[in-house]
């Protein structure tokens, strides 16, 4: 997608909620402009409203809508309605309704709730999306298509699991004989000797194979994506120019994101941090991971964050208000990671229904006089003066493999701690040693493309797919620097342990260890490694290798294994591959980069000196500094600089308020 030029500001707008009252709609208008709105997302709940009855319909609303918008300078990223269904479809079409594991089919209600199979809804989402395309295509506000929204879930209808017999079919070749050795079948007797055997994983039934409960993963995550795939062709015939796209949850794992984002023009995140209801700083520093995923996502390429709240959700045990001034300052966070977009859920409070009391812009009471509405148009007039971060890369030297078939397969397989996985958590774990120094990190996939990197953690890599191997090896060869940790390589795409001794295959070769064994450390009985003259715990999981030509930078200090290497680097063709056995949940992932970083020579994007406890990033040529904690915090600067917010200039020493923050740039390049 061409860049924009300006950041869009924006949110879920649904004036359908206000259909017997149409004056509020131009009320929105005017307070839409007041508080620098420039765009809107409209129709995803409005599929009962234009299609009442099937085959009846009424697009009058969005009409007006529409054309209100366009009159106003508002841009429309226009949804598509599957992901609420009007009660009419299920009562006419069952076989819409989604069946859960336990076989039951589910009655209307809630939202997404439909099979992803049915030919019927798959039909008539392709119907009424033919039609808004061929009735707006020409629309002057039309400026993007918004897919659905946050698909989700998975059926266990009788059409799914037909097709997920077909899709096993597919993968295995028609044969029935490499399924049964792929999946181990011959152990506990459950060699199928018919399609018809197969079904999904159940609590009742077969959930102790671990490749069917991938294949399932894989199945489940391929049929939202060919659903997405029939939702957009008439889009793409009718509206080609108009970029598409497709909300998506954080680290949700029952959709392959990184399959999906693939066929997205641009990747959209909806986010809703815990700011102010936790530590606002450990937040700040997990949000920082997920938005670089969702950057790496798309290619390293901007992101909408298509929604937020401007205020408090509805949706936690315990609701709490963002304090004031951090949603603006949230919104930067993800402005400086690569976001494109602040947009909210939603613009104006619903009266009644699920979501009367989440944050929107306007409040039920209807005016431009809450705190609320007042920050939202203050950061609407901050956020006029950014366009020029908008389309604008990040250059990575280093890389973190965050996978999501592996998180999958990490907390499918039985042994050695069932309790503890955190498959998400360890990425994150080796990803802020560079966040917090100011350093880029892409998070991207095991399959994808190495070459622009010096440096690439792959945390808990337990799956190891295919041409992976080589991959890494080459990565090495040529020069680059490879850390794996714990459980590296151990299985395949169907979860068949490699032969030969693990690390799989030739990357003993490449790490210059062998690990034969791994321990499961209970909580309370974690023992101990040294490096570099420090201990550390060893926690939840840890590899016994042995060392087949690696340097030994580290060993065990405790248990049986007391002496054997604990942390190793091989060097190999150019490079070097690093092996960390152990797990630990403190300061070692962070003690290790920082050496790492030091040894690599990878600098930070900017050389502002600043504390551990301010977040950093440089995005384009401006550079965001962020203070999520309590207390006024310094930062020194290397030259003078131009606060693009004060419009001043800054030299020397900046003090960067107590949950606050400031937009640099530098003089120099002042345009
Ligand atoms: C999701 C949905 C929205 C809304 C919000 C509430 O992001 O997409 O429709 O329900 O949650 O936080
Ligand atoms: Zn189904």
């Amino acid at each position: 997608m061409e860049p924009l030029g300006y950041i869009v500001h924006g949110g879920d707008y649904n004036p359908d909620q206000w259909i017997d009252t149409p004056e509020i709609w131009d009320e929105d208008m005017r307070l839409m402009k007041e508080a620098g709105i420039n765009s809107a997302t409209v129709g995803i709940f409005a599929w009962s409203l234009i299609e009442p009855e099937e085959g009846v319909y009424d697009f009058s609303f969005l009409d007006t809508i529409l054309d209100k918008m366009h009159k106003n300078g508002i841009k429309a990223i226009l949804a598509t309605p599957s992901g609420a269904r009007p009660p009419w479809l299920s009562q006419k079409y069952p076989e819409v309704l989604r069946v859960e594991e336990t076989g039951i089919r589910n009655e209307f209600g809630v939202r997404h709730n439909h099979c992803l199979t049915s030919p019927v809804y798959r039909e008539k989402v392709q119907n009424i999306n033919r039609l808004l395309a061929e009735r707006y295509k020409d629309h002057p506000a039309l400026m993007m298509w918004h897919i659905s929204n946050e698909y989700s879930g998975e059926c266990h209808c009788e059409k799914c699991q037909k097709a997920f017999r077909e899709w096993l079919k597919k993968e295995y070749h028609n044969d029935l004989n490499e399924l049964n050795f792929k999946w181990w079948n011959g152990f506990w007797s459950h060699r199928v000797t018919d399609w018809e055997q197969i079904s999904s994983p159940k609590f009742r039934g077969e959930n102790h194979v671990s490749a069917l409960k991938l294949c399932w993963n894989r199945f489940v995550s391929d049929s939202h994506i060919s659903f997405f795939e029939n939702e957009i062709k008439p889009l793409r015939e009718i509206t080609p120019d108009i970029p598409i796209t497709t909300n998506m949850m954080g680290t949700y794992n029952g959709i392959d994101y990184q399959k999906l984002a693939k066929k997205l023009d641009i990747v959209s995140y909806d986010s809703y941090p815990p700011f102010d209801a936790e530590d606002p700083l450990e937040v700040a520093k997990s949000w920082t991971f997920i938005y670089d995923i969702y950057r790496s996502m798309g290619g390293n390429k901007p992101f909408f964050l298509m929604e937020s709240s401007p205020s408090l959700v509805n949706w936690r045990d315990v609701n709490k208000l963002l304090m004031p001034g951090r949603h603006a300052q949230s919104s930067m966070l993800a402005v400086s990671h690569g976001a494109d977009s602040v947009q909210y859920f939603q613009w104006r409070k619903s009266r009644g229904g699920h979501e009367k009391f989440h944050g929107a812009v306007v409040d039920h009471i209807g005016t431009n006089e809450t705190r609320v509405f007042r920050e939202v148009a203050k950061l609407g007039e901050q956020l006029k003066k950014l366009g020029e971060v908008t389309g604008g890369k990040c250059e990575s030297r280093v890389a973190v493999i965050c996978d999501w078939e592996n998180s999958w397969a990490t907390t499918h397989f039985h042994g050695y701690n069932n309790l503890r996985r955190d498959y998400f958590d360890e990425c994150q774990k080796w990803h802020l040693p560079f966040s917090l120094r100011g350093i880029p990190c892409d998070v991207i996939s095991e399959t994808d493309d190495y070459s622009s990197y010096d440096l690439i953690i792959a945390p808990f890599m337990y799956m190891l797919k295919t041409n992976v191997e080589e991959k890494i090896r080459s990565f090495v060869k040529n020069g680059g620097s490879f850390v794996a940790t714990y459980l590296f390589a151990v299985a395949d795409k169907d979860d068949m342990v490699y032969y030969g001794g693990l690390p799989a295959n030739g990357l003993k070769e490449v790490f210059g260890i062998w690990a034969e064994e791994s321990d499961g450390i209970p909580e309370g009985r974690e023992g101990t490694a040294e490096y570099n003259s420090k201990e550390y715990k060893t926690q939840h999981i840890c590899d016994v290798i042995h060392s087949k030509g690696a340097e030994v930078l580290g060993t065990y200090t405790s248990d049986f294994y007391a002496g054997e290497p604990s942390v190793t680097r091989n060097s190999y063709g150019k490079g070097k591959a690093y092996y960390a056995a152990f797990r630990n949940d403190e300061d070692f992932a962070d003690d290790f980069c920082s050496d790492l970083i030091k040894e690599l020579c990878i600098k930070p994007s900017t050389d502002i000196i600043f504390p551990r406890d301010i977040i950093i990033r440089k995005r384009g040529e401006l550079i965001f500094i962020l203070n999520f904690t309590d207390e006024e915090k310094a930062v020194t600067l290397d030259k003078t600089y131009y606060d693009i917010l004060s419009e001043t200039d800054v030299t020397g020493i900046l003090p960067i308020p107590e949950n606050g923050y400031c937009i640099l740039k530098q003089k120099e390049i002042l345009k």
